[in-house]
């Protein structure tokens, strides 16, 4: 741990410098898998999924950016190299999509298992009285949230 003046106690510092690294790793993961959907989707309605994808990546990028910088205010040393991320990421093994309905899938299902990661982060954030870490965290899972309903309302209300 590198020294700081943030005074959060110095165990609950290193525990949640992992806790982040195990996010950011997560987050990363997440944002290269949109992406491959964003430029391999093909379809009827590829504007709207190849912009929409988009987006979500961009924050899935911006999740992973706030969490890094969250570990490094706490003396973390993120790490966020594609051997870490291909060794760490905590998503289950993507399959193989070809319809757009398969990369809809794909996606929400990649958003749903990190939001269920972000939703336990902000309890352990809590239990060590980390409270701004908490608040990010909570302020990263509003927005899985969100696209959760955006990606897989197109697999919704289908005749
Ligand atoms: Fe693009």
């Amino acid at each position: 741990m590198n020294p700081t003046r943030n005074d959060l106690p110095a165990a609950t510092r290193t525990k949640m410098v992992d806790l982040l690294q195990e996010s950011l790793v997560d987050a990363l993961d997440l944002k290269l898998r949109i992406k491959n959907s964003h430029w391999n989707v093909k379809g009827p309605t590829f504007i709207a999924l190849h912009e929409l994808f988009d987006k979500v990546a961009a924050d899935a990028d911006s999740y992973a950016d706030d969490l890094a910088e969250r570990s490094v205010q706490l003396g973390g040393t993120p790490d966020g190299g594609a051997a870490t991320v291909a060794k760490g990421s905590s998503l289950p093994a993507a399959k193989k999509a070809a319809s757009e309905s398969d990369h809809v899938q794909l996606v929400a299902d990649a958003l749903a298992a990190f939001g269920t990661r972000v939703r336990a982060a902000i309890d352990t954030a809590g239990e060590l009285n980390d409270a701004d870490s908490a608040d990010l965290f909570t302020e990263i899972s509003r927005g899985v949230d969100k696209w959760v309903w955006f990606v897989e309302s197109h697999l919704q209300g289908k005749r």
